[in-house]
Parts: C-alpha cells; structure tokens; sequence
C-alpha cells in the first residue's frame, strides 16, 4: 500500500532571504522616518526628535527619539515582531499604524540594523534585529543588549523619561551614495533636506494644528532644528485661503469629511509663500485632493482619477478625512504613501468633485464676476447656459444706462456691446494665461483715466449732484477696477462730498 501523503506541512519562510527582500518594498528615507514618526505620535509623543550623527567609530547612525508611553519589556518584543498587529483589526482613531510590520520594514530598507530602547515607568529595555546576523545563522534571533553595551548606545542617554529611541545603525543604503566622507555628508544633507519639507507637509497638521483638529501641538525636529508645518491650504497663511462648505460623506456607519479650499491668488502672495504652496512642483501639478487618515497626510496633488489636473483648477485643493475606520476599504498601503478609493466612495466624491471644480473655474476665469457678485458693480457677469458660458456685458450697468440715455436710443448702443461680445478674444486670452499668467495684464489706468472713469460712475449713480451716499461710494470703491487702485477712494472724495 502505497504511503498516503500528508495533505499539508509547515513551510515557514527563511528569514535571511525574506529579511532582505522586505527592504526593497519602496521606502524612500522619507516615507521610513514618517512611518517611525508615525508610532511616535501613535504612543502620544509630544516632542520628536531626528538626530543623525557618527558614533565612536566614526559611522553615521540615526535615530528617532520620542517622549512618548514608551514600552515595557514584554511589549517591546512584540512591537519587534514582524506583523505585531493585524492589518483587519480596526485601530483607535489616533492610532497611525497599520499592518504591524511599519517599523521593522521601513527601518530595513534604511538601514542593517534596528535598535529599539524604551523607557517606561523608569525601566530601560532595548531589543535589536541585526540584518547580518538574522541572515548568518537563517534564523529570527532578536537580540537583547543591555548593562554596558546599552548604555554605550548612542542618544539612550537622552531617554530620560517615558519613550522610545528609534536607531538606524549600519545604514548601508547612504554608504552607496558616494565613498568620500563629504560625498556623503551632501548626500545625506540632501536627504534631509527632502525629508524636512515632507514631514512638514505629511504631520503639518500636527505640528500646527487648526482648532478645529483638537489636537496637542507636537513638536519636530531635525538635528536640533524645528520642522516648520507646511499646511498645503494655506489656512495659517496671510492672505488666507477661501475655505467652501464642509460636505460629509457618509459610509458604512463612518463619515468621511469633505472640504475644498481655493489657494489665495498668486498675485495676492509674496514669491516666498507661492514657492511654499507650490509644494517644490507647480500650483497645476499640486492642485486636487489631499487624502488624510487619522490627520495624516496619505497622498495629496492628485485627484484620484475623479478630475483632470487643469490650469484653471490650479487654485483648488481638497481636504478628505478619512477614518482609521474604514482602513480595510481604502486599501492603504504598508508605506502608506498611496490610496485605493473604493468604487462607492469614488461615485459619491466624483459629483461632489465636479460641483467643486466647476465653481473653481469661475472665479478664476473672470474673478471680477466672483468679487462683484458680493460687492461693486460689474461690467461684464458670466452666464452659464445649457452647459455653455458665454460673457455677457450687463446692460443694466449705470455706464450702460447712462450711455443709453445720452445717445437717447437703445438701438444705437446695442450693436457695440453685441460686437465686444461676440468678438470677445476667448482663445488668445486662454491660450495666454495658460502659457504665463503673470504677463498678461489688464489695462493699467492712469491717474487721470481713474479720476474719468469715477467720475463717470458717480455720474451715472446720482447724476447732477456734488454729494454722494456713503452706500453707493462703498459699492463704487468695492467694483473691482477701483478696488484695485489704492487712490480711488481719495480721488472720489474730491469728485463727491460723501455723506453717510
Ligand atoms: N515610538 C513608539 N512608542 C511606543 N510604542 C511603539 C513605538 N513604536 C512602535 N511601537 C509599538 O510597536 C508596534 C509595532 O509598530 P509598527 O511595526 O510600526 O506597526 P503598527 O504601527 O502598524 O502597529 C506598535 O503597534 C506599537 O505598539
Ligand atoms: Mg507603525
């Protein structure tokens, strides 16, 4: 008889071979320190700090340092374990982990060796994977070190109270960069100064918390130097984005929250906040939506297949919070650096999307309609048809008016508007913003055409008087042609006593 095979045994996965493939999943330094920093603020740290120097024998090392609950020995060792958690259990809602393996892969693909020392309730414990040595002896063999060795370790000495040290020793992949010591020292500067500005922009909302996000300010640093938060919707900025309605979107039993804003115009902003917004890319290419889990920046500049990158939604960028609830149906990944909208959720953003996109493209096309539709008295007003816009000059205008009654017939002034109508030169005007928006100008007046055009306004508002509301000069100040014109309010008080 022959012998009946077993129907199943255990294969277990070798480590060497597994250890070092797992570095290569596509950390870039940044993303490995934002996943470090991610426990940091996952255990209730208030003060993180990235510290890269040489130890005793002269190799680089880096560490990440947090004041956070630190970990008990026995919770340590766990935290060592690769897939210490499970991707489907749902994490409290300020937990930033995710599948249990951050720390261990994002630390690898940096570095041959991971140290963890953490100090809880007075007690200090290290537990370390050493690349070399998992893969000499084929075996997970989790080291110990303590009395003398630990001690010696570089930046323990600064965990004085409760929290952890993160430490990348043998960091193999910056040795690539170059074999002289200052071939490395730039690579490495280099890389830091890529990493400052994306942990500014990924926790920004956490290092300068708006009051609505409810959070303790954390504080960051990097060599000792503060990370400044990049917040990408410039709401601590002065001037100040428009922030639009919030908008949730609920599903299966948890709110996804929904809020566009539009960039303050670039005209409005000194080169330094416009390099800042740009976000080291052009304000086209960073335009969409910036998706947060947990008020952590996921992905952002991207509008997820919902819209198309366009030079007049450049100005448009949306906030999405996502909960750590719905972790499973957004398919984020180990690097957390990339989104799976699922398909409800896309059909329910993507009107939600095109409402917001649309109204962008108005201001921006003639922000003179936008402003006016508050205040002032515009010429020309936008009128949208059958999904068709076209411009229009309102003939309703006091100019109008007064024009059509001085020439004393409509059908002498209705030609000329048509004509500017139709003739309106839409093509070159897109094709020159499009192409350079900061040489195409309006038509810059004069002080002697402003004082004509006021007068003519104020005219054709109170005729034949020499004094004027205060309610109509706001609303004739507030036109955008005079609102730009810091002189305007003075040469309308010489024209017209105002009287309030
Ligand atoms: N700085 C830290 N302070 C306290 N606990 C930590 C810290 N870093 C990691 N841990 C613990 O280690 C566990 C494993 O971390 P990680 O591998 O990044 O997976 P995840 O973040 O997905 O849980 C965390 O769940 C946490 O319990
Ligand atoms: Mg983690």
């Amino acid at each position: 008889m022959a012998v009946r095979e077993l129907a199943e045994e255990v294969l277990r996965p070798s480590a060497a071979r597994l250890l070092e493939s797992m570095r290569d999943i596509g950390y870039s330094f940044e993303s490995a320190l934002a996943d470090i920093v991610d426990n940091s603020i996952s255990a209730g740290a208030t003060h993180i700090a990235i510290v890269n120097d040489l130890d005793g024998l002269g190799r680089p090392y880096l560490g990440i340092l947090d004041d956070g609950r630190g970990m008990d020995p026995d919770e340590l060792t766990e935290a060592m374990r690769h897939g210490s958690r499970s991707p489907s259990e749902v994490r409290a809602e300020g937990d930033l982990g995710r599948f249990g393996l951050g720390m261990k892969t994002a630390s690898f693909s940096q570095a041959r060796r991971l140290t963890v020392v953490s100090r809880k309730g007075g007690r200090l414990v290290a537990r370390r994977w050493d690349l070399d040595y998992v893969i000499d002896n084929d075996e997970w063999l989790l080291q110990k070190p303590d009395g003398d060795e630990l001690q010696r370790m570089p930046l323990v000495d600064q965990l004085r109270g409760d929290g952890t040290l993160v430490l990348w020793e043998h960091l193999d992949r910056l040795d690539a960069v170059g074999p002289a010591p200052e071939q490395a020292y730039a690579a490495i500067n280099e890389l830091f100064d890529t990493a400052r500005a994306h942990l500014a922009l990924t926790f920004h909302r956490f290092i300068a918390p708006e009051s609505s996000d409810g959070v303790e300010r954390i504080a960051m640093s990097i060599n000792g130097a503060p990370i400044e938060a990049l917040d990408p919707f410039a709401r601590l900025m002065h001037p100040q984005s428009d922030a639009h309605e919030v908008e949730v979107v609920g599903h299966g039993g948890s709110d996804i929250v929904v809020q566009a804003f539009t960039l303050p115009h670039h005209k409005r902003l000194t080169l330094e906040q416009l390099e800042q917004l740009e976000l080291g890319d052009s304000l086209v290419q960073t335009q969409g939506l910036y998706v947060y889990r947990a008020r952590r920046l996921i992905a952002g500049g991207t509008w997820l297949g919902l819209a198309r990158k366009a030079e007049l939604t450049k100005l448009l960028r949306v906030r999405v919070d996502v909960p750590t609830s719905l972790d499973a149906e957004w398919s984020i990944d180990v690097r957390k650096s990339r989104v799976r909208t699922p398909a409800v959720i896309r059909d329910r953003l993507r009107p939600l999307i095109r409402r917001m996109t649309e109204s962008a493209k108005r201001p921006y096309t003639y922000r003179g309609t936008k402003q006016a539709a508050a205040a002032g008295l515009p010429l020309w007003e936008r009128v949208e048809e059958r999904g068709a816009v076209r411009y229009q000059i309102r003939r309703e205008h006091p100019l109008i008016s007064t024009l059509q009654e001085s020439v004393g017939t409509h059908a002498a002034v209705e030609p000329l508007l048509l004509a500017m109508e139709t003739t309106l030169p839409i093509e070159a005007l897109f094709a020159d913003v499009a192409g350079n928006p900061q040489i195409v100008r309006q038509h810059e007046m004069d002080a002697a055409e402003l004082e004509q055009m006021l007068a003519a306004f104020v005219e054709a508002m109170a005729p034949g008087k020499d004094t004027l509301p205060a309610a109509i000069a706001n609303t004739v100040l507030s036109t955008p042609v005079f609102a730009a014109q810091p002189s305007a309010r003075s040469v309308l008080e010489r024209l017209r006593r105002i009287e309030d």
